[in-house]
């Protein structure tokens, strides 16, 4: 006999959600305004009274998987206050490329591609062509700025035998501007940008070295972004995920891209592996903060906290994509993880003072479900699904034919696939699912979802609006003033729209 049976039912968070759970309305104050509404949460450990050394200004995390984050929806991420976690189901190059990608971009400050004067005209085509750029700086072989060549400023046929210095617009016909003069000041540049009426501005040190371009439309659209996550020098924050099979190869190399957190990448996290793992990253790079999982009881969140994580990752089967639990009969529901290990998280800071954040991974399908997930105790979520249909996804949009209602519509979408469906093992070097001869996801797709911004700008709106009537001002009011309640069917039947004809838009 097993050595133990939990009777009472392990609830999903899309069955909380989903008519079974909701946030009952708290006193809403005047003062709470969408402005107030805090939605950052810390995603490292961090001692009673000290600050931790990474809070995201909205508490959510892209799924490290193929068909979500690469360098593009980790930019897009960081920009809208939260993080990307590049996935490790490729090779370690291609990893620490994404990071590199991620890391060149500093929040309107952009170390450029450059030529040289002897650069053929065709190599400066071949450039703008595989890169999307049209702006070349060039400098001298000691990085000194001679002048700018713009896909404008040659004609493909007629100037393909020419070089670089025979079209380029010399320095002393351009606007520059010292670092000096700039000190890493946006607004400096952007001031410089408008007075000059340019839409880049290069910046030099005062022996003429390039340094930065600032384009005008990245400080604008960074204006567009106050809770963008920046490190120290001002470029955006990257997760890596690392799996358990090439740790000590891989650490090393998305660090020395610039990782700012690892994530150890497995759907066990209680294991031998992990735990060495963990133990090797902390001994070879303390600096940078790992978080493992993942987990679902308070016996794993203890486990990994003792070696050392900074966060745990909850979640074993919510995933939409998931069929692990269905394929070998291990798992819980996500709802029951994030209580139980909520709970466990308050234990040891009780104990030892230090708060150890939790991330609910996987189960979120729509805006109020990170809602909940928060309220029933997770510090930040991450999704896969919510995100998958949005243009920054390393995927592209079909039109697909679907029946609907008994009809046939054509719907835009993308395609979705978890890390352990086959789709993702013909790429994977090693890793979480890896060893095993049977898929624990599926191939799929999703609706398409259109900018990440306007996506996340419209779930931002929505969870603020909720976290205010249900009286929370923050994720910590949530997690300590919120009262949920179980909804019987009737009540679920009258939540939603009833005894109307709804006209079809
Ligand atoms: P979603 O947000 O519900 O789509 O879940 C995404 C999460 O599912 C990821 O962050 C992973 O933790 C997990 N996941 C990704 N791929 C697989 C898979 O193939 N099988 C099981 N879980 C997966």
């Amino acid at each position: 006999m097993a050595k133990q049976i939990v009777e009472t039912p392990s609830r999903a968070l899309s069955e909380f959600e989903l008519h079974q759970l909701i946030m009952l309305p708290g006193y809403k104050t005047a003062g709470m305004t969408p402005g107030s509404t805090d939605i950052s949460a810390p995603v490292v450990k961090f001692s009673r009274g000290e600050t931790p050394k990474i809070r995201l200004n909205f508490a959510i995390l892209s799924s490290a998987m193929q068909s979500v984050t690469g360098a593009k929806m980790a930019i897009g991420m960081a920009q809208e206050g939260g993080l990307g976690v590049i996935f490790c189901s490729q090779p370690i190059q291609n990893e620490a490329a994404m990071i590199k990608e991620v890391k060149r971009h500093r929040a309107g400050f952009v170390v450029p591609d450059t030529v040289s004067p002897e650069t053929p005209v065709t190599e400066v085509i071949k450039l703008a062509d595989e890169h999307g750029y049209s702006t070349f700086p060039v400098v001298d072989d000691e990085g000194r700025l001679k002048g700018y060549i713009t896909k404008n400023d040659f004609d493909r046929k007629r100037h393909a035998n020419l070089m670089v210095k025979d079209r380029m617009m010399p320095v002393e016909k351009m606007t520059v501007a010292y670092d000096d003069e700039i000190q890493d000041s946006l607004a400096a540049a952007h001031e410089k940008l408008i007075v000059g009426h340019h839409g880049s501005l290069p910046i030099v040190t005062r022996d003429g070295k390039l340094k930065y371009i600032v384009f005008r439309k990245d400080v604008e659209h960074h204006f567009d972004n106050p809770l963008a996550m920046l490190d120290s020098e001002k470029r955006y924050l990257v997760g890596a995920a690392i799996n358990t099979s090439d740790y000590k190869e891989r650490i090393k190399a998305v660090v020395e891209a610039g990782a700012d957190i690892l994530f150890i990448d497995t759907s066990q996290g209680h294991t031998d592996y992990v735990k060495e793992a963990l133990q090797f990253s902390k001994n070879e790079f303390p600096g940078i903060p790992v978080v493992a999982g993942n987990v679902v009881t308070k016996e794993g969140f203890e486990f990994l906290v003792s070696h050392g994580a900074d966060a745990v990752k909850i979640g074993m089967g919510p995933g939409s994509i998931c069929i692990t639990q269905e394929q070998i009969g291990v798992g819980r529901g996500q709802g029951t993880s994030i209580l139980e290990v909520a709970e466990a998280r308050g234990e040891y800071f009780e104990k030892n003072g230090v708060y150890v954040p939790i991330i609910a991974d996987g189960g979120i399908r729509v805006a109020k479900d990170i809602t909940v997930a928060w309220a029933l105790g997770a510090d930040v979520v991450m999704a896969g699904k919510y995100l998958a249909g949005c243009d920054e996804t390393p995927t592209k949009v079909k039109t697909v034919a679907r029946i609907i209602d008994g009809k046939a519509v054509e719907m835009r979408e993308k395609p979705y696939w978890g890390e352990g469906s086959d789709k993702a093992k013909e790429w994977m070097v090693a890793g979480r699912y890896g060893q095993n001869d049977f898929p624990e996801g599926v191939e799929a797709w999703v609706a398409y979802a259109g900018t990440l911004k306007n996506h996340l700008a419209q779930a931002k709106a929505m969870i603020k609006d909720g976290m205010r009537k249900a009286g929370c001002s923050s994720i910590k009011e949530l997690h300590e003033k919120s009262v949920l309640q179980i909804l019987s069917p009737g009540s679920i039947k009258e939540g939603g729209v009833h005894d109307v004809a709804v006209d079809k838009n």
